[in-house]
């Protein structure tokens, strides 16, 4: 590999699921296993015209993710054939990561030791809670006891970058049952932990509920002392926050979302995957069927794309940035816009005194601030192209 050669990351979006969970606005579809023949052949055609559209000489494939949706419903073999589509695109990095979303109680052994033979090298269980009621609200159809026993699964198949992912402030849920979740995955002592503090999206049961006045969400002081609890606990058990949301054991921070959150370029591939390359980001057929047909039709199957403008790129990188434990790095946000933020938004740092730090040249959310990541942000970012 030549050292000017540029790491890209890689997203395949797998959009079917087992069941639709009340709160989730991803692009899942419950029922149409029988149309995995057809997604893979779209899927591959999609990659296979990617690589004779796009010039990728000059970039090594750094990390790869199979997102959902759930991945796991996909046979070994069809991922082996996207993986095989998927590193014909350019040059192989050293050291890639290759990851993949499971939920607990869908991946048999004998399967997850055939995604691990296939190169996949970490793996990424949706628990999001071990209490049964908590379950039961969010309509997760697995139990506690199945979270268990695919961790055990995923180890015996010998992965040793697995991460689990927990949801808090639901309904119904106490600080107790919150820190008795905490306690349990940290003896299980996974590599990496997210924790996502339960959204209410447009067009989720959930919203709908909440909507009608059916269901209260929790109050908000009740959901950023879960959080502010979570992030002390993990830190005191080995777990630093690298990103609001999540953890890692040193060495084990996701490189794909780090990438996504730096600005490496990646391509996605699949119903509404999104892509950031040569500037423009696009974004693909939020439909199965409309994917699938666009791609028989015309070889494509961007819904819609925009060119990144410097302006936008500039508040990108602040709403990012900020997101990351290690802060926004000063020196190279005035390199690439020609601006100085202490300068510039020296009124806005004063009014955010106690929840900013500035460190090594980095700018970053003190612990005041954690709750108040994004109002900090939209602040610092700009209101026009100016
Ligand atoms: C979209 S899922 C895909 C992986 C897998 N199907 C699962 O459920 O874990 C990825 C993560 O997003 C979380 N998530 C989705 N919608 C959310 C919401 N409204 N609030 C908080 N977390 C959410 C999921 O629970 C899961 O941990
Ligand atoms: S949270 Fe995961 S399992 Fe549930 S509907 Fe969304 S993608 Fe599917």
């Amino acid at each position: 590999m030549l050292p000017t050669q540029r790491p890209l990351s890689l997203y395949v979006h797998v959009p079917f699921c087992k069941a639709k969970c009340t709160y989730c606005d991803f692009y899942s579809i419950v029922g149409r296993e029988l149309s995995i023949p057809a997604y893979l052949k779209s899927v591959l055609r999609e990659i296979e015209l990617s690589k004779q559209a796009l010039d990728l000489s000059g970039y090594f494939i750094d990390t790869i993710f199979f997102g959902g949706g759930t991945p796991n419903l996909l046979k070994p073999n069809h991922l082996g054939q996207i993986l095989e589509a998927l590193l014909g695109l350019c040059l192989s990095g050293e050291n890639m990561e290759i990851g993949m979303e499971i939920n607990p109680g869908e991946a048999s052994l004998v399967n997850l030791r055939a995604y691990k033979s296939l190169g996949i090298n970490r793996i990424s269980i949706g628990m999001q809670s071990f209490q049964p009621h908590l379950l039961t609200f969010m309509s997760r159809i697995h139990s506690a006891e199945k979270s268990f026993s695919t961790y055990e699964d995923v180890r015996i198949a010998g992965f040793n970058n697995v991460c689990a992912d927990l949801i808090f402030a639901v309904p119904g849920q106490t600080t107790d049952h919150w820190i008795a979740d905490l306690e349990r995955l940290v003896n299980m002592q996974p590599e990496h932990i997210s924790t996502y503090s339960l959204t209410v999206e447009e067009g989720t049961a959930l919203h709908r509920w909440v909507d009608a006045g059916h269901i209260k969400m929790l109050e908000e002081t009740l959901d950023t002392g879960m959080y502010s609890f979570g992030r002390d606990f993990l830190e005191t058990s080995g777990y630093p926050n690298y990103e609001v949301s999540n953890h890692a054991r040193p060495g084990y921070e996701c490189r794909h979302n780090l990438n996504y959150w730096t600005g490496v370029e990646y391509l996605g591939f699949g119903p509404a995957a999104h892509a950031y390359f040569g500037g423009q980001r696009s974004w693909n057929i939020r439909n199965l069927d409309g994917y699938m047909s666009s791609m028989k039709e015309t070889g494509s199957a961007v819904a819609d794309s925009e060119v990144i403008t410097p302006f936008m790129a500039r508040n990108e990188m602040i709403l990012t940035r900020l997101r990351l434990a290690q802060g926004l790095n000063l020196s190279e946000y005035s390199t690439m816009f020609h601006e100085n933020l202490l300068v510039t938004k020296k009124h806005i740092l004063e009014k955010w005194t106690d929840e900013l730090l500035i460190e090594n040249g980095y700018l970053k959310i003190a612990r005041a601030g954690w709750a108040l990541t994004d109002e900090i942000s939209s602040d610092l970012m700009s209101l026009t192209n100016a």
